[in-house]
């Protein structure tokens, strides 16, 4: 379970800062891994035995809308590609997904990174 850090848990929970409660937040709501986004600053991942980061590829940020839906959607695409939903495999498909959502940010539109459409000929 991914959210971005502007999300604010509905709960009051004690200890850490405000990434450290969202990612137990998250947690507790039942999936195995949570990350938390930051934009262009290190996302925060959790399981039930250990943490970690991931530091999105700098880039000439030019417009950010959609950056955390293409960073789901691209985190989704990599899992189903992937081997499992081991620690290593997730914070891989993690990786991979913030490197798309970091490009796609380098241009104006949510959709203009994207390129043509491929054609089905
Ligand atoms: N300024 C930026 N520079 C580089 N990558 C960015 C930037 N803003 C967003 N991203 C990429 O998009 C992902 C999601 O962005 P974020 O702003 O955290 O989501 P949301 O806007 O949904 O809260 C980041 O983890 C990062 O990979
Ligand atoms: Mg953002």
């Amino acid at each position: 379970m991914i959210s971005g850090a502007a999300f604010r848990p509905p709960t009051r929970a004690d200890g850490g800062d405000a990434v450290t409660r969202t990612l137990r937040y998250l947690l507790a709501q039942g999936p195995s891994f949570a990350a938390v986004t930051a934009g262009p600053g290190p996302i925060r991942w959790a399981d039930a035995t250990g943490h970690g980061t991931v530091t999105p590829p700098a880039v000439h940020a030019v417009d950010t809308l959609g950056a955390g839906d293409v960073l789901h959607g691209a985190f989704a695409w990599a899992v189903a590609q992937g081997a499992g939903a081991r620690r290593a495999d997730l914070v891989a498909a993690l990786t991979s997904a913030s490197g798309v959502a970091s490009r796609s940010v380098g241009s104006f539109g949510s959709r203009a990174w994207l390129g043509p459409a491929p054609t089905s000929d």
